[in-house]
């Protein structure tokens, strides 16, 4: 029973990937995106990231790729910092991801 339902939520997120990647084949957006703040800056390796993620684009565009539907502060810290709780890996403080501009 449990392992079917896994199953089938493995096929669900598999359709959803390939709708969304259907939908742009190529695009893979840029390499780096950096996000700006006031005096601070947030590089982030965006293909580094598609990468670690074999390429599964849901796990940040859940229905198309693209710019990401109400992006802003909330939405970014409840996306990024919750998966790297989760994995153990990547940043989770304030001033890891918010660093000071490079000159
Ligand atoms: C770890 C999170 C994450 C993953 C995984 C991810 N992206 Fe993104 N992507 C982002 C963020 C954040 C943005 C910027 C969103 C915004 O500005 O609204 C973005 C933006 C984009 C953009 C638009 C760039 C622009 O400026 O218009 C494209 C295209 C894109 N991603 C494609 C992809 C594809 C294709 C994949 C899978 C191979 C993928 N992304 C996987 C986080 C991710
Ligand atoms: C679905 C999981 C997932 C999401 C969502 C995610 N990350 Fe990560 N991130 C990781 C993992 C795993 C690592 C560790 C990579 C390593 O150690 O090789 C990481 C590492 C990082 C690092 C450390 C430097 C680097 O690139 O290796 C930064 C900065 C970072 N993430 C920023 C972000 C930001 C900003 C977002 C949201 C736009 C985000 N991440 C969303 C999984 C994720
Ligand atoms: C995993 C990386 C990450 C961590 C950890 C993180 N943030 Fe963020 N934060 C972001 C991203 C990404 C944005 C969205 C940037 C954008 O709007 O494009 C953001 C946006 C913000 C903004 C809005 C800034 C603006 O000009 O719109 C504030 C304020 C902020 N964060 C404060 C914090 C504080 C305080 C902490 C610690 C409690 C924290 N952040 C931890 C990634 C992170």
């Amino acid at each position: 029973m449990k392992k079917s339902m896994l199953v089938l939520l493995a096929l669900s997120l598999t359709a959803i990937s390939g709708a969304a990647l259907a939908e742009t084949p190529k695009e893979k957006g840029p390499e780096f995106i950096r996000f700006k703040m006031k005096d601070l800056e947030l590089p982030f390796k965006h293909w580094k990231h598609q990468k670690n993620l074999n390429n599964e684009c849901f796990h940040c565009h859940n229905t198309t790729l693209g710019k990401i539907d109400g992006w802003g502060e909330q939405t970014a810290h409840r996306l990024c910092i919750s998966c790297h709780e989760l994995e153990d890996k990547g940043p989770v403080y304030c001033r890891q991801c918010h660093v000071k501009k490079k000159k």
